[in-house]
């Protein structure tokens, strides 16, 4: 999708649709509340050059301005546009960036409906509730390239089906370099995101440990970042027992692969993010139901996450070093397969007796996460699908974080908050550890505490070393089973925004 600015008026602009956002004015006492049709966006030249529609469609077809809705009219030829399309944006004391994302989703999802190529809306000028024009312009862009994604590879192509929505321009008279300049950005990280979607949203057989680690090198090659992949035998060679014994069961090869952005100059601050790189979770030979056996394709969202942060971050130079550990591998049942009663002595040296099989996440992160510690990062992120249970802690809106550094934590919740996503932090409760020590190798897989996503962050912390560590369960958050306000369902791409943010901001 292009992103343009230009100084034109929405009532003399040609495109597909222009929107008007319309504010809800709550009701006072006695009345009813009603939409705002506001001067400063153009709506009352607008409403003036449809004879009146958008004032008739508030007060005789009830129009609030109320948040997730919107109404399209036909203009008939009475402006260049062919559709106005009022969206409502609720309270004004209530905007955020996360309205702002809404307003462009809208106006993305709409244009399919219309199949509208182009679609113009003014940007004011100043600030509107302490939010910049550039600020505003970011999250509406956002909204639009997130909301316009579609994942139709595998269908057969259709000439009917509607294209998404080619250029939104941006009605703006200040000055544009710096709207353009958050119009980059946000295109270079809702860009990515839909890459992360796209790869998660890929099914198991394609999206193979080999072909992530193929497509790795392509945004490696692509953007000049540093590619590295270990094979089966070299990682054998790091003692990496835990990856695998995940990958023992496949036909298909492990793979570890990390992609390096080493920023200009010397002596930059370090940060690792390792992604868990599942390509498919069967369970192994503790086999999962077969009921949503399918959504374990999504099991690599986490290593998804981390080559699309990759490509961002390449792309927008942060003067932080980010490395991406990912280690890859199928999960399968097979005579070869690694079995619960086993026993695996991890890249660190620790032996873990499997409990479970389907506890695979941990097993590679573990190794994973003890190959980038020894690069003495200055912080580590590691982004994993890791348990089922992430789900009941807040639901399937939130990731859920566990640390062993509040620092570092806060820091990206910060992150996390600017960039729209929503994250929550569990406690790392000390009593749970003895759950994992109790069998015949220094830990087991499964532990005995129901809290099973700090659990998971707790076995995780064991390899580690003394490095800063955030955990981040993406497995409530990383898909989703219908379409929101600018997630598609399946795959959601979700922690890429964080991410970036996070080296962006990195100190
Ligand atoms: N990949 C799953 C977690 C998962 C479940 C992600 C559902 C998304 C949706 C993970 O490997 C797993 O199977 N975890 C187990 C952990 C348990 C055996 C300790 C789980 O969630 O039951
Ligand atoms: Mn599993
Ligand atoms: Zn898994």
């Amino acid at each position: 999708m292009k992103l343009q600015i230009s100084k034109a008026r929405p009532d003399g602009f040609d495109c597909g649709i222009v929107a008007v956002g319309l504010y809800e004015r709550k009701a006072e006492a006695g009345g009813a509340k009603h939409a705002l049709i506001k001067h400063v966006d153009g709506g009352i030249a607008l409403d003036k050059a449809l004879g009146g529609e958008i004032s008739r469609q508030i007060a005789s077809e009830p129009f609030k301005g109320e948040r997730h809705t919107h109404r399209m009219l036909f203009t008939a030829g009475r402006i260049p546009a062919r559709f106005v399309l009022l969206i409502g944006m609720g309270p004004k004391s209530d905007i955020s960036l996360d309205v702002l994302r809404e307003v462009g989703g809208t106006i993305a999802k709409a244009a399919r409906n219309v199949r509208a190529k182009t679609a113009a809306l003014v940007l004011e000028r100043g600030q509107v509730d302490e939010l910049p024009a550039p600020e505003r312009a970011r999250a509406i862009a956002e909204g639009a390239i997130l909301a316009g994604y579609a994942f139709e590879r595998y269908k057969t192509d259709d000439e009917d089906r509607p294209a998404p929505l080619a250029g939104l321009h941006f009605l703006y008279d200040g000055s544009s370099a710096p709207v353009r300049a958050a119009c980059e950005q946000a295109r270079v990280i809702a860009q990515a995101q839909n890459v992360a979607r796209d790869l998660t949203n890929t099914p198991g057989q394609d999206a193979t440990p080999r072909m992530i680690s193929s497509f790795a090198k392509g945004v490696a090659a692509k953007h000049g970042l540093a590619f590295k992949a270990l094979g089966k035998e070299a990682i054998a060679k790091e003692s990496m027992g835990g990856l695998l014994a995940v990958a023992r069961g496949s036909s298909e090869q492990p793979a570890f692969i990390t992609l390096t952005y080493k920023p200009k100059g010397k002596r930059a601050k370090k940060l690792a993010i390792v992604g868990k790189g599942v390509t498919f979770d069967s369970g192994g030979i503790s086999i999962k139901p077969s009921r949503g056996m399918s959504e374990m394709k999504s099991d690599m969202a986490g290593a998804a996450a981390c080559i699309a942060a990759m490509q961002a971050i390449a792309q927008l130079k942060p003067g932080v070093e980010v490395t991406a550990y990912i280690p890859a591998a199928e999960n399968m049942p097979d005579g070869k397969a690694v079995k619960p009663g086993d026993v695996v002595k991890m890249r660190n040296g620790k032996t873990v007796e499997i409990i479970s099989t389907d506890a695979e996440g941990r097993l590679l992160l573990a190794d994973a996460l003890s190959y980038a510690a020894d690069r003495k990062p200055d912080a580590i992120v590691d982004l994993a699908t890791l348990t089922g249970g992430a789900v009941y802690c807040c639901g399937e809106l939130y990731t859920i974080a566990v640390g062993n550094d509040q620092k570092l934590i806060d820091k990206l919740f910060k992150s996390a908050e600017h960039a729209g996503e929503r994250m929550w932090q569990l406690p790392m409760v000390e009593e749970y550890k003895k759950g994992y020590t109790s069998g015949i190798a220094d830990l087991n897989n499964t532990g005995k505490s129901k809290a099973q996503t700090i659990m998971g962050a707790i076995f995780l912390r064991e390899f580690v070393g003394d490095a800063k560590w955030v955990h981040l369960d993406i497995a409530a958050s990383s898909w989703s089973d219908a379409a929101r306000e600018w997630d598609p369902k399946g795959a959601t791409g979700c922690m890429v925004r964080t991410l970036v943010d996070f080296a962006m901001n990195f100190k």
